[in-house]
């Protein structure tokens, strides 16, 4: 299955204030069924003060009116549905907004300090201490990301029952599953004990290293497999649920038992070198539920990852391996990471500006003045990319996709090449800055411009019949 992500805010405004919105999803349907998706994850357009780009919701249960209305969404699942797409919405489950009426009315709910002052050494992700003065009560709460958004707790039952009846209430709308929001933190160590001083570099990049603590009772509690089997309780056996879970594969067993699959962060942090790149590929596809995926609204666009040369090698990579595969909006016509806007504090401003349609002003974004600039891929708008473009080149790889079949086999291909075969196919690419022999095919099947059935030029790839 291939997922394509809507950014709501950032992929095409309706009415004309600058800001992207589901009838503007709606309207826009067709391209991405065009590309050849199977389904869409809209990142959260619940009401939210947006202190953290809509991650820190004020209801589970509403559309903010930036976005639209409970109307608009409705209407934007029927039309999916009507060209085949199932939808994916995003749940949060870790913390709500600080003004989400829960935390006035249930306290209880949340992760409180038993005295007047932090109760750890515990950091939060985006840097600072994890607790926060509540100037309303006096008392400190947990919070595992920026101080507006305070943890729910997971061990109190209340939580999990509130929370299946959010999954619940989008689900009889026609939601075919979600993709569940920073899931290794909805549970911690029981008696919050500190984080012990690390002792090497963080197994996945932290926005503030700084710290120097291995996050070792702030999240994934050895019991969390529990809290994540009361959401597929309440989601029920056929919702597709998908993980964000930032840990290293090895580490995903508890998540997988319960869900569809995790994301593979592995790879989207590897560094764009052959040994490291082929590592976490295998890593992942032990598990045999991988969800792959290069980028995303929180981390660099392909071109400033892995260097433009690298870019079609990239795609044919995550779209050739064995599972599921997200696109993030943009990717497929090229879209490099923009401007910092000023809006989120911890610069992801940059990976989340908006799409580039057409020619008409702000590239058929919007009427108004967008809320950041719309940036204009190398091969132009989606409109003016035609044969041999990125679009085409995604488009391609989608069509391909379809036909490869059986397990991951890595093959042993020499220096800067991942080769692997899949059933009849061979997929191969070259990460490094020279020529490099490929491995013996028979047919080339697509390759980009830098690649022949004998060499594989930097930045070449190709998929093969064997
Ligand atoms: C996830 C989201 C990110 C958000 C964080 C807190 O990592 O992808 O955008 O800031 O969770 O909800």
């Amino acid at each position: 299955m291939v997922v394509y992500q809507v950014y709501p805010r950032s992929f095409q405004d309706s009415d004309g204030d600058g800001i992207g919105d589901l009838n503007g999803v709606t309207a826009r349907l067709d391209h991405i069924r065009e590309l050849g998706a199977d389904a869409i994850w809209l990142s959260p357009f619940y009401p939210s003060p947006l202190a953290d780009g809509g991650y820190d919701v004020a209801d589970y249960e509403a559309v903010d009116g930036l976005f639209g209305t409970l109307q608009d969404a409705d209407a934007l699942i029927a039309a999916a549905h009507e060209r085949g797409l199932k939808v994916l919405f995003d749940v949060v489950p870790c913390h709500t907004s600080i003004e989400h009426p829960w935390f006035r009315e249930h306290p209880d709910w949340y992760v409180w300090s038993d005295r007047d002052g932090p109760q750890n050494n515990w950091r939060a992700t985006f840097g600072g201490p994890s607790w926060s003065r509540d100037p309303v009560s006096g008392r400190w709460y947990l919070h595992s990301f920026y101080p507006e958004q305070p943890d729910l707790n997971w061990r109190n039952p209340e939580v999990p029952r509130a929370f299946g009846e959010a999954l619940r209430f989008w689900l009889d709308r026609g939601v075919d599953g979600f993709r569940i929001d920073a899931l290794d933190r909805i549970l911690k160590d029981p008696q919050l004990r500190d984080d012990p001083a690390a002792t090497g570099p963080p197994p996945l990049p932290e926005a503030h290293m700084e710290a120097g603590l291995e996050q070792r009772n702030s999240r994934n509690a050895p019991d969390i497999g529990t809290a994540v089997a009361q959401l597929r309780a309440a989601a029920g056996d056929d919702a597709l649920l998908v993980g964000e879970v930032y840990l290293l594969s090895g580490g995903l067993k508890p998540y997988l038992e319960h869900l569809d699959a995790c994301f593979c962060f592995e790879l989207l942090h590897a560094p764009w070198e052959a040994g490291a790149v082929r590592a976490a590929v295998a890593a992942a596809a032990a598990t045999g539920q991988a969800a792959w995926v290069l980028s995303n609204h929180d981390f660099p666009r392909l071109p400033d990852r892995v260097g433009a040369r690298n870019v079609r090698a990239a795609a044919l990579l995550l779209l050739t391996l064995p599972g599921m595969a997200f696109v993030y909006q943009g990717d497929e016509l090229g879209m490099a990471d923009g401007s910092d806007g000023g809006h989120d504090r911890a610069g992801r401003d940059r990976h989340r500006h908006p799409m580039a349609w057409d020619t008409t002003p702000n590239a058929g974004f919007t009427t108004g003045e967008p809320w950041l600039d719309v940036v204009v891929p190398a091969d132009g708008p989606a409109s003016e990319q035609r044969e041999g473009s990125m679009l085409d080149w995604y488009r391609s790889l989608i069509a391909l996709r379809r036909d490869l079949e059986g397990e991951l086999e890595l093959l042993d291909a020499g220096a800067d090449v991942v080769a692997f075969r899949r059933g009849a196919h061979v997929v191969a690419l070259n990460l490094g800055a020279a020529d490099r022999p490929a491995p013996a095919t028979s047919q080339l099947v697509l390759a980009t411009p830098g690649a022949t059935a004998a060499t594989l030029a930097p930045g070449g790839a190709f998929v093969a019949l064997g």
